[in-house]
C-alpha cells in the first residue's frame, strides 16, 4: 500500500512512526514542506512542495500511485486538498473542504453547534460591521473574546484580561478585522481548565483517544505569547488530573453530537480527526474550538499509547468501518515537550544548528521545524525537535523528557513544568476553586 502523508512536522513524524510499525505492507511518501530528516529516513520520497496546493499534493499522489492519503494540518484541509484527490479516486483521512470548516471558520462550528443544539457552545455573535458591537460588549461585561473568523494559527483570537483590556480596545480590534473585510466572531469568555479530546471519525461511528492537555503559552507558568502548542501531557488511565469521568464522557458525547450534526448539515459523514478544544468549567465542559486534524502536539502523545495498528484504523475511517477495529491504548503518561528556537514564536532565529546525537532514547524524539544541509541539522524558525517520555506515572514521564530534551544541544529553549507535580497542582487547584465558587 503507498501512503502519502501531507506535511513535515513532529505530527507528522508521529504518524509516520506510527504507520511504519503497521502490519500492513506499506510505502511512504511524504509531501513535506521542509526537510524532516525523521520523516525521509522512513520514506521512499520527501519531496518539498506546495503543500496546501491541491494540484501539487494530487500530481504528487498520481506521480507515486497513492492509495490512501493522511493530511497533517488544517492549510491543505482549508483549500480542499482532500476534495481533489477524492476526485481521482484516493482515499482520504481528513476533511473535505466543506466539513473542514469546523475548524477554517468559528462562526460555522458556533452557528452549528447552537442549529442542532450541541452542548457546551458558549454564548456568542457573529458580525462584519461595527453594529450592536458594543451593546453586545456591555452584556457580556468583562468576559469575552473576539475571533477573526479565519485561519490565524490561534494569533486571531483575543481574549479579556489577556490581550484586551477594555471595550475601547475590544472595538479597535473589531475595527481592524472590518478592515480588513473580516467577519468576526464575540462569545462569552470561558473560565476553567483547556483540554484536549481527539476522535477517529469514519463518517458514522467515533473512536475516542484519551484527553491530553497542551500549553499554549511560550513561557514557564504560562505566561507569555500563545504558540502552536509547546507540550502536552495525558495521565494514567486515559485521564487528566484535574478532570473528572463525567468531563470525559460529556466531551466524547460532543464529539458524537458535533460529528452527526456534521453529516445533517452536508448528507455526507465526516471522515477524519475530529478535535475537540474543550474547556472543564464551572458549568460544565464547553467548547473553545474544533479542529480538523491531529493536534500538534497531542498526536505524540496519543500515539505513544496506542496499542492498535495504524493503518486499520485509517483504512477504517477511509471505509466507514470503524467500528470493526479494536482499537487499545495503554494506561501509561505521557508528557511530551518541545524544544523550540530562541525568540520563538515572535522573533525566532533561524538556520542555526542543532544536535540531537546526546538524546538516549531517539524512537521518542519526534523532529519539527528542521532542515538537514551538508548533513548539519538546522533549526527552521518555528517548534523544532518533541521528546516524549512515557512511564507509570506522570512524575517519571515527565523526568524522562526533561532530562531528555536537556540532552538536545542549540539555540533552544523549552518549558521547564510541563508536566511537573507543581504546574499540575495548581491545575486541580484551580478545577476545585471554579467549581467551590460555583
Ligand atoms: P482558538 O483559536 O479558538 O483555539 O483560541 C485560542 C485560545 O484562545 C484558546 O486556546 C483559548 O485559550 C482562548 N479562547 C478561545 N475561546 C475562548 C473562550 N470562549 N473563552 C476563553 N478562552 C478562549
Ligand atoms: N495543539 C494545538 C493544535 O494542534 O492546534
Amino acid at each position: 500500500m503507498n501512503i502519502l502523508i501531507v506535511g513535515s512536522g513532529a505530527r507528522e513524524h508521529a504518524i509516520a512512526r506510527s504507520i511504519k510499525k503497521s502490519k500492513v505492507p506499506n510505502k511512504l511518501y511524504c509531501l513535506a514542506s521542509n526537510r524532516n530528516p525523521g520523516i525521509e529516513e522512513i520514506s521512499e520520497i520527501l519531496e518539498i512542495g506546495k503543500i496546501a496546493n491541491p494540484n501539487t499534493v494530487t500530481n504528487f499522489a498520481r506521480e507515486h500511485s497513492i492509495d490512501l492519503a493522511i493530511i497533517g494540518p488544517e492549510a491543505p484541509l482549508a483549500n480542499g486538498v482532500v476534495d481533489s484527490l477524492q476526485q481521482i479516486n484516493i482515499q482520504c483521512v481528513g476533511p473535505t473542504k466543506d466539513l473542514a470548516q469546523i475548524e477554517t471558520s468559528k462562526s460555522f462550528t458556533r452557528d452549528l453547534m447552537r442549529k442542532y443544539d450541541i452542548p457546551g457552545c458558549p454564548d456568542y455573535q457573529t458580525f462584519n460591521n461595527l453594529n450592536n458591537v458594543s451593546e453586545y460588549l456591555n452584556t457580556l461585561g468583562e468576559n469575552y473574546v473576539i475571533k477573526f473568523d479565519g485561519l490565524m494559527g490561534g494569533k486571531g483570537v483575543k481574549v479579556s484580561g489577556e490581550h484586551i483590556n477594555s471595550h475601547a480596545e475590544a472595538i479597535e480590534y473589531c475595527e481592524q478585522i472590518i478592515a480588513k473585510n473580516g467577519k468576526f466572531v464575540i462569545e462569552e469568555k470561558l473560565i476553567g481548565e483547556e483540554f484536549s479530546l481527539m476522535s477517529f471519525c469514519d463518517g458514522e461511528h467515533l473512536i475516542h483517544m484519551p484527553p491530553v492537555q497542551d500549553h499554549k503559552r511560550a513561557y514557564e507558568n504560562d505566561t507569555g505569547p500563545n504558540t502552536g502548542g509547546m507540550g502536552s501531557y495525558n495521565d494514567t488511565n486515559q485521564t487528566l488530573p484535574f478532570l473528572t469521568n463525567n468531563d470525559i464522557d460529556s466531551a466524547k458525547a460532543i464529539n458524537i453530537a458535533t460529528a452527526k450534526a456534521l453529516k445533517k448539515e452536508f448528507g455526507i459523514g465526516y471522515k477524519g480527526i475530529l478535535y475537540g478544544g474543550f474547556i472543564a468549567t464551572a458549568d460544565g465542559v464547553k467548547v473553545i474550538e474544533y479542529n480538523a486534524r491531529f493536534g500538534d502536539p497531542e498526536a505524540m502523545n496519543v500515539f505513544s499509547l496506542l496499542q492498535s495498528d495504524l493503518i486499520d484504523i485509517f483504512l477504517g475511517i477511509a471505509n466507514s468501518s470503524l467500528h470493526k477495529c479494536e482499537v487499545t491504548f495503554s494506561n501509561k503518561s505521557t508528557v511530551c515537550k518541545y524544544a523550540v528556537p530562541e525568540g520563538y514564536p515572535d522573533s525566532p532565529i533561524k538556520g542555526e544548528r542543532i544536535d540531537i546525537s546526546k538524546v538516549e532514547n531517539h524512537d521518542q524524539l519526534y523532529l519539527a521545524s528542521v532542515d538537514l544541509k551538508n548533513n548539519i541539522l538546522l533549526e527552521s524558525g518555528s517548534r523544532t525537535v518533541a521528546v516524549v517520555g512515557i512511564a507509570d506515572t506522570l512524575q517519571e514521564a515527565e523526568a524522562i523528557a526533561e532530562s531528555e530534551i536537556k540532552h538536545i544541544i542549540g539555540p533552544l529553549f523549552h518549558r521547564t513544568d510541563i508536566g511537573t507535580e507543581a504546574l499540575i497542582q495548581k491545575r486541580i487547584k484551580h478545577m476545585i476553586t471554579i467549581r467551590d465558587l460555583s
